[in-house]
């Protein structure tokens, strides 16, 4: 990463506009960060090929299907998620296309799993006091609180450069003249991530983009705004600026239905407006817990911790169709669906000591209509679990025992509540998001009729599956002590003379 030097002599261009944080209350102790691997999946495969870098890319999820992933080159070409073949191939006809590996008639990710866990390596290596979080196959949280708390390490040498202060034009240094002691402790959690981003660039080759800021929502907000190889820090001066222009879909926790009634209840489209709606129409609308959590995130508060963990809560396993008819079809997927989750979990076993003790399937007919069923996991066998579930099933999908009732459109497999202590302590310790809303909410109702897993090749990512799992305690609360680190960050901020 380039180095940029800042001069004592030289004041930080607009530096005098940078407004002093005055949030420190709302904003709490801590700082959060989210990493996010760029283009992931296309990312793994270029690596596998690497006189395509430079080159328009994509990943495809079976021949003649759509685009799951696109490198920055081909998204200037105008390609997204979702483009079809083609669609790529007549917009940008030297684009290279790589075919997921398909195994048991669907999509094999173990690659990109082996790839998640090699930057997962380095982050677990990082540092025994940074506290990282697996959010998705790519992504992860990290509380950085006690690194910089901590008097062990000096980031002094790891530059800041190419960080932006998100909702500004500043670059991270003129962030670093206003010297509240909640933006100098922003500035080391950037430093601390840039290094950790050369990190992973180092032993993986891969490029990441990230968030810096008090807090999980924030730190995932921002970290989008600088991608590809980019990183942001949101400062609490900023959070008003971000919220003008964030629609409130964007924000994590209001991206599905809870987010879409807002809108339309009260007229509003971005984070700012909802700020702004009086606490009695809220109140009068979601009632009193639902509602406060609501304005929390109004204000850019949220508490969730960031958890140790980067084993995966739950593993699934699923596939869309164009319309199943027969009730041997579904136990045909269901036995290819189990094969797959019993050997991850047998791996899961014997790398992780834990084992799955329940299998959820969630079974779509059309577009709103699905419905799920859990049973406990007796035993790792793919013709007990294929049976246990084809009895629950079958009164509901058929009548004769051979034609579906209705067409199945997509079904899935999740299987989780595993049985290692890490995971029996957070259960019982705190509790979960979606207990802020009173039965009947529109968030609790609707985390029941969604898929627990992404269909076919969706990204397995554990923000969706939070919905059934409890958020564990903060293994990080914030120590009032100030390190080494810190004082020493300080004096170089002050002084100006941070490179
Ligand atoms: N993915 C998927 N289906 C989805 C979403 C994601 O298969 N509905 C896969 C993609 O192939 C992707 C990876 O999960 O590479 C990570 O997804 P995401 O972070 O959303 O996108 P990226 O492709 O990594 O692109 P970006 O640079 O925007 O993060
Ligand atoms: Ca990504
Ligand atoms: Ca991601």
């Amino acid at each position: 990463m380039e180095t940029v030097t800042w001069c004592k002599s030289a004041p930080a261009p607009h530096a005098s506009v940078v407004p002093k944080a005055g949030h420190m209350t709302m904003s709490g102790d801590r700082i959060i960060a989210l990493l996010d691997m760029d283009c992931f999946y296309v990312q793994v495969e270029q690596r596998a090929e690497p006189e395509t870098w430079g080159r328009p890319c994509a990943v495809v999820q079976y021949t003649g299907g759509g685009v799951i992933a696109v490198n920055y080159e081909a998204r200037e070409c105008g390609i997204k998620r979702g483009s079809s073949v083609p669609d790529c191939k007549s917009k940008c006809p030297n684009i290279r296309l790589f075919y997921v590996p398909e195994l048991r008639g669907k999509a094999d990710l173990t690659k990109y799993r082996n790839a998640s866990s090699e930057v997962f390596d380095v982050l677990l290596t990082f540092d025994p006091n940074l506290v990282v979080e697996r959010a998705s196959i790519d992504e992860a949280f990290l509380d950085l609180t006690d690194i910089i708390h901590s008097a062990t390490r000096s980031f002094d040498h790891v530059s800041v450069a190419g960080v932006s202060v998100a909702g500004t034009d500043h670059s991270l240094h003129d962030l670093m003249s206003a010297v509240s002691e909640e933006d100098e402790r922003l500035v080391t959690g950037s430093q601390i991530v840039n290094l950790i981003r050369d990190q992973v660039k180092e032993a993986t080759n891969f490029t990441c983009s990230a968030g810096v800021s008090y807090n999980k929502v924030l730190a995932k907000l921002c970290a989008g705004f600088k991608k590809p190889n980019g990183q942001s820090v949101l400062p609490p001066s900023s959070l008003n600026a971000v919220f003008a222009q964030t629609p409130i879909g964007k924000v994590r926790g209001l991206g599905g239905k809870l987010g879409q009634e807002l809108k339309v209840q009260f007229g509003i489209e971005t984070m700012l407006q909802l700020q702004k709606v009086p606490k009695y129409l809220l109140e009068a609308a979601y009632g009193q817990k639902t509602s406060h959590w609501i304005r929390e995130l109004g204000n850019g508060n949220d508490n969730e911790p960031v958890t140790s963990r980067i084993v995966n809560k739950s593993v699934g396993s699923g596939k869309n169709f164009n319309g199943l008819q027969k009730m041997e079809e579904v136990r045909y997927w269901i036995t290819q669906f189990a094969s797959e989750i019993i050997e991850r979990l047998t791996q899961e076993k014997n790398t992780n000591g834990r084992m799955a003790t329940n299998v959820t399937i969630t079974v779509r007919h059309a577009k709103k209509q699905s419905f799920s069923r859990t049973i406990p996991l007796k035993e790792y066998n793919v013709q007990t679990v294929t049976q246990d579930l084809e009895k629950e099933l079958i009164p509901r999908l058929t009548k004769d025992g051979q034609h579906l009732l209705q067409p199945i459109i997509s079904l899935s497999l999740i299987s989780g509540k595993f049985t290692d202590n890490q995971t029996k302590r957070a259960v019982h310790q705190t509790p979960r998001i979606d207990s802020f809303f009173s039965t009947g909410d529109p968030i609790a109702s609707s985390s029941t009729s969604e898929p627990l897993v992404p269909q076919d090749l969706g990204e397995e990512d554990d923000s969706q599956d939070s919905c059934i799992e409890v958020v564990p305690t903060s293994p990080v609360s914030p120590p009032q002590r100030r390190g080494f680190f810190y004082r020493k960050t300080l004096e170089l901020v002050r002084s100006g003379s941070v490179s």
